[in-house]
């Protein structure tokens, strides 16, 4: 059984300049203070891993070839490089086939406290250590399958999701608060802001999460907390929030936990959704193949 997706080149090397290399510098001092008090323990036990692995430091701005081979060897995902945002649909469909989507630019340097769009900041910093720890990597595979082949409203609910946990997520830990969202781990403006006792905290309920609004151009007013990571993951993938999908992929996720080295269970979720929604099939020489969402899939 052969298992194909986009080849990928290797990952331009950036050579920054030294006005972005000050950016970086300016935003991984910030983080690198708050993370001890307001980053999960997930995060925490990663961060010196990716230090002493991936050459994080404050001088110098990592490559993503570099961190995407460190990702792959810990937990099988990889960065593919984008030119700025995609649409949601695209972005979880790559976390199915454990491919993260991240940009190489860095932000304005007028503006190291915060960034509307994702820069490589955000993406170094904010997501790449917890895609290599291994429970977390899980639970972004698993909202990247529960996002294959549905509709655009449920796509639109699960992307508010996305963004109320792996980008805004907070958790509690020993009683305090933490994060595990990337983009409060990378904007140490965002981070105090959130932290500042100015901001309303929610439970994280899906199904009401999903109908927030939020904003992608300013800080956010309204944060969802969750009891710890788990819950999240639970909540997000077992509720109730695609109780009336006709793709039932509820019980289809229960299937490929924590077996990521392992790619049958994409195969068999996605064989399952091009029969559901008649999409291409030829079993010609025993191959299989068709797309979803940009990606040519192969058996
Ligand atoms: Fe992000």
């Amino acid at each position: 059984m052969r298992f194909k997706i986009d080849s990928g080149q290797p990952i331009p090397k950036v050579e920054y300049t030294p006005e972005e290399v000050a950016t970086w510098s300016t935003i991984f001092r910030r983080v690198t203070q708050l993370y001890p008090t307001h980053a999960c323990l997930e995060f925490n036990n990663m961060f010196p891993v990716m230090v002493e692995h991936c050459g994080y430091k404050e001088d110098a701005i990592p490559q993503l070839q570099d961190v995407s081979d460190f990702l792959y060897g810990r937990t099988g995902f990889i960065l593919r490089p984008v030119a700025g945002f995609l649409s949601f649909r695209d972005f979880l469909a790559g976390l199915a086939f454990r491919v993260f989507h991240a940009t190489q630019y860095i932000r304005h340097s007028s503006k190291p406290m915060y960034t509307p769009e994702p820069d490589a900041c955000h993406e170094l910093l904010g997501h790449a250590p917890l895609l290599a720890d291994a429970s977390f990597a899980d639970f972004a595979q698993q909202i990247g399958l529960a996002s294959l082949g549905v509709s655009d409203e449920c796509i639109k609910r699960l992307g508010v999701c996305f963004w109320f946990t792996f980008e805004f997520g907070l958790c509690r830990q020993d009683g305090k608060l933490r994060a595990y969202g990337g983009a409060l781990l990378s904007s140490f403006g965002e981070l105090e802001h959130c932290f500042s006792g100015q901001t309303e905290m929610k439970p994280f309920d899906p199904p009401k999460t999903a109908l927030e609004e939020h904003p992608i151009t300013k800080y956010q007013h309204v944060y969802y907390v969750s009891e710890s990571i788990e819950e999240a993951r639970q909540k997000l993938l077992y509720d109730r929030l695609y109780k009336n999908h006709p793709t039932k992929f509820r019980r289809e996720l229960r299937l490929i936990q924590s077996q990521y080295r392992n790619h049958e269970f994409v195969i068999g979720f996605i064989q399952d959704v091009f029969k559901k929604r008649g999409l291409e099939k030829i079993h010609n020489r025993g191959i299989f193949s068709g797309r979803i969402n940009n990606y040519t899939v192969l058996f």
